[in-house]
């Protein structure tokens, strides 16, 4: 059987297993799919020994995911741009890097029925998870990307990597007196309970509200937006799949449908 994993530290709560193992189900494929924990400083012994063991694929999770893309042989355009992998495929004897994150944004965000060519879209957040959607999102041709950051200079360096882009950086001040239609939270912020510092005033009835992290709750980011009635509320459980379902594409050569097994992952959440 042919064996898959995905490697992280912490990597108990790792939906993975669950989501990869439904999509296999559905479309018939015979895999093995595994949670591997790494020590901080073990990744590269740990992805190496499950090369060894037989290993075809292996997703990768925090806090691994600048070390596996120095571990490629080969890098797709999404990979560099994002300066991450998440997708590690084993064959030939070489490395393939792939990253999924962006692609499984985009599909669940359209796929909610949010249009993003010409829409005005605001990136709050400069970290890994926002450098990883850039290029997915700007691939969509919208009017414009604006990645706000509390360290404006990180969120710089992001617009630098690109040119002839509608691609700009700022505050979250600066971002506070703008308009956008659709406003994606990529920050760490919602896990801590804090929050992402943006004003009343940015969320309207007509705004789109996306958080790529989910919980059992709204995240205060969407919390805040329900509060304020903005038009959809999403959270990142659709992302989360949608990202399994391209690895398990780039595995497989087969693209699972997503919508059960999103309607399982959250039963299984609440
Ligand atoms: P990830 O891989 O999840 O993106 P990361 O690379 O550590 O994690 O990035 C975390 C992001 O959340 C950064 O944009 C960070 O802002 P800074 O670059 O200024 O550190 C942002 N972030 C974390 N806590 C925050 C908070 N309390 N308020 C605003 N932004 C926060």
């Amino acid at each position: 059987m042919d064996q898959y994993c995905v490697f992280g530290n912490p990597i108990k709560q790792s939906r993975s297993p669950f989501i990869h193992l439904l999509f296999a189900q559905e479309t018939k494929q015979v895999i093995n799919y595994a949670i591997q924990f790494a020590e901080i400083d073990g990744f590269t012994e740990a992805v190496v020994e499950f090369i060894d063991q037989g290993g075809k694929g292996a997703n990768v999770t925090a806090p691994f995911k600048e070390q596996a893309m120095a571990m490629c042989d080969e890098l797709t355009e999404h990979a560099k741009f994002s300066g991450a992998v998440n997708t590690l495929t084993f064959k030939n004897g070489k490395i393939y890097g792939d990253t999924t994150d962006g692609i499984g944004l985009v599909n669940d965000l359209l796929t909610n029925g949010v249009s993003l060519e010409n829409s005005r879209i605001l990136l709050l957040g400069a970290g890994g998870a926002s450098k990883g959607v850039v290029l997915p999102l700007l691939n969509q041709k919208p009017k414009s990307l604006t990645i706000a950051n509390r360290t404006v200079s990180k969120a710089k360096a992001i617009v630098e990597q690109y040119t002839n882009q509608p691609l700009s950086a700022c505050s979250f001040e600066e971002a506070n007196e703008q308009v956008f239609d659709v406003i994606i939270n990529a920050t760490s912020a919602g896990l801590t309970g804090n929050g992402v510092p943006i004003s009343e005033k940015l969320i309207t009835t007509n705004s789109v509200c996306y958080d790529m992290t989910y919980g059992k709750e709204l995240t205060p980011f969407l919390q805040k937006a329900q509060n304020l009635k903005a038009k959809k509320v999403i959270d990142g459980v659709g992302m989360l799949v949608g990202q399994a379902a391209e690895s398990f594409y780039i595995w497989r050569g087969v693209r699972p449908s997503v919508e059960s097994v999103i309607a399982q992952l959250k039963s299984t959440i609440a």
